[in-house]
């Protein structure tokens, strides 16, 4: 079993690519993969850090298999857990709700006792409002797939950079 768990919902498959680029920056096997379509939240507690991937929908909603487990987070102990969030938005087209998803993960996980690493800067990004923004930063790695695909690479990199020591893996 690998340390850290990448825990991923997708609907038309832009944050499993970037799950996938995540997996392969950190290297070696380090990041066990997890689709939440077949995942339980019981899962999470395989892992001693946790990696959370989930692209807004429908207006500042969840992905629809997050939807589907986000009840059952509350039944979930997660104190002494690192977490560490990712979304993929569009801050173009919904710039009022940009990465809403990845901050109403973020709130819940932490009200079940996990601790937040991976804090991004919002320097960069056109939107208005946000979820995802907390004391003036992202929670977590905000990609724009439909607008800035070209600044994916690079954001990964060293996000996952930061990660690795705030893992110290
Ligand atoms: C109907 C619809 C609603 C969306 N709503 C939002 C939104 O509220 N906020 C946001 O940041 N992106 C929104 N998006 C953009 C998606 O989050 C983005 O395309 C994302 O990369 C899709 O991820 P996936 O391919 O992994 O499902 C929306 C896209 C569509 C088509």
């Amino acid at each position: 079993m690998s340390k850290i768990g990448l825990f991923y919902g997708t609907t038309t498959g832009k944050t499993e690519e970037a799950a996938v680029a995540i997996k392969d920056a950190f290297g070696g096997d380090l990041v066990t993969l997890v689709d939440v379509a077949q995942a339980e939240v019981s899962d999470l507690s395989d892992y001693q850090y946790i990696i959370i991937g989930c692209p807004t929908w429908n207006i500042g909603e969840l992905q629809g298999d997050w939807e589907g487990l986000y009840e059952d987070l509350d039944d979930i102990d997660l104190s002494g857990k690192t977490v560490a969030y990712f979304g993929t938005g569009d801050q173009i087209g919904y710039a009022d709700n940009f990465q809403d998803a990845m901050g109403i993960l973020e709130e819940k996980i932490t009200a079940q006792g996990g601790k937040t690493v991976g804090y991004t800067s919002t320097h960069g990004y056109e939107h208005s409002e946000s979820k995802a923004v907390k004391d003036s930063k992202f929670v977590g790695l905000a990609l724009d797939e439909d607008n800035q695909s070209d600044l994916s690479g690079d954001r990964i990199q060293a996000w996952v950079a930061q990660l690795k020591g705030e893992f110290g893996v």
